[in-house]
């Protein structure tokens, strides 16, 4: 059985070895390049195909893996999005993902946001560098007295809920497919509005769908209580880019924290020299502000996190091919 892994990076590597040495009957090809209409030539001849990247799984490279006769696609991240349905159909490719790699690292860094945003550390390290070193406007807030609006009770929403539980934050939650056990908590509000006008701070969890593209817009900013803080470590589409800035021009947002953002594909990793070489000047616009976090998309980026994606991915793309199923199989 041959399996090739793309966009392996180097910290990942060692995870790979790994798993290599403890599958012997498998013969693995790692490729460092990402699986495009360019490096999908050499998925010719393997059985399985594992990759990871925020950029498209198009028709046309669904359709070659096809005609190499490969069925099983396994990608080491969550979100699916980026995948077209209809090739994976058309081509009968399986594909899997992987749930659950680590839902405390995005949980951990979304909170973490939370934090900055009340207490202003972003400002302060700024007037620090100036040789600014008073208090004073910048008195902060506390997570003890906020109402936290989680926007999808998932296995990501569900730790930070529970993060900021311990803080003695007031925890309410909006999901379609609400947690028996939440619901029977009472955590629950019926709309999407009413938890933007419950909430001091909206943090998003839901995956990128088409039916919520720009779900946080001027009206959903309208929504919010005066001073409501937004975090986005979900998906870039969920949030009007556009009316997000209106919003925090206005001051109808106290601050914002984006570790995705919509239009992060070929900005977001990659080492631009300098803060004026970034190519996008909405993204720049919201990097300059005190009252705005950005984290180019990280929120993934721990240790265990990076050896489960590793590992969930190599274990799902072996048992696709020899099973033809996996308990990690994606519904399209
Ligand atoms: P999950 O599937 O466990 O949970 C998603 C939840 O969102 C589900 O409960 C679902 O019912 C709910 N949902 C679906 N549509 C919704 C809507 N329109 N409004 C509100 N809720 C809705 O997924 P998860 O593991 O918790 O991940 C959530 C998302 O986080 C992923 O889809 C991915 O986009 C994102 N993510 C980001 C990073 C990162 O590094 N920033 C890493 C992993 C995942
Ligand atoms: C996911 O797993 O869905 C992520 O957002 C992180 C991934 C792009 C590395």
């Amino acid at each position: 059985m041959k399996i090739i892994a793309y966009g392996i990076r180097n910290d990942e590597m060692p995870y790979l070895k790994q798993w290599d040495q403890e599958n012997p009957d498998v013969e693995v090809k790692s490729e460092s390049a990402l699986l495009d209409d360019k490096t999908v030539d050499e998925a010719k001849g393997f059985d399985g195909v594992v990759a990871y990247q925020q950029k498209p799984y198009t028709a046309s490279i669904l359709d070659k893996l096809g005609r190499f006769g490969i069925k099983a696609l396994s990608l080491r991240n969550v979100g699916v999005d980026n995948v077209d349905a209809d090739a994976v159909k058309r081509n009968n490719i399986k594909v899997t993902n992987v749930p659950a790699y680590s839902p405390n690292a995005i949980a951990e860094l979304a909170v973490t946001e939370m934090m900055r945003l009340l207490r202003n550390t972003k400002k302060f390290e700024r007037k620090q560098r100036e040789g600014d070193l008073r208090w004073a406007p910048d008195v902060g807030e506390e997570m003890g007295h906020k109402t936290v609006g989680i926007f999808g009770t998932g296995h990501i929403g569900r730790v930070v809920l529970n993060i900021c539980r311990g803080f003695g934050a007031n925890v309410i939650g909006y999901d379609p497919y609400p947690n028996p056990q939440l619901q029977k908590e009472g955590i629950y509000v019926k709309t999407p509005k009413e938890l933007y006008e419950k909430s001091d701070i909206i943090t998003l969890h839901a995956p990128a769908l088409k039916s919520n593209e720009h779900m946080v817009s001027d009206k959903a900013f309208s929504e919010m209580k005066d001073g409501a803080y937004l975090i986005n470590a979900a998906r870039g589409s969920l949030v009007d880019t556009d009316a997000l800035i209106k919003a925090l021009d206005s001051g109808k947002l106290a601050g914002a924290a984006l570790d995705t953002y919509e239009d992060e594909v070929g900005v977001f990793n990659k080492n631009f020299g300098s803060f004026d070489a970034i190519s996008d000047d909405r993204l720049k616009n919201l990097m300059k502000r005190d009252n705005v976090l950005v984290t180019p998309h990280i929120a993934f980026y721990t240790k265990t996190a990076v050896h489960n994606m590793v590992k969930f991915s190599m274990d799902a793309n072996k048992s696709l091919i020899q099973t033809g199923n996996s308990d990690k199989l994606v519904k399209f």
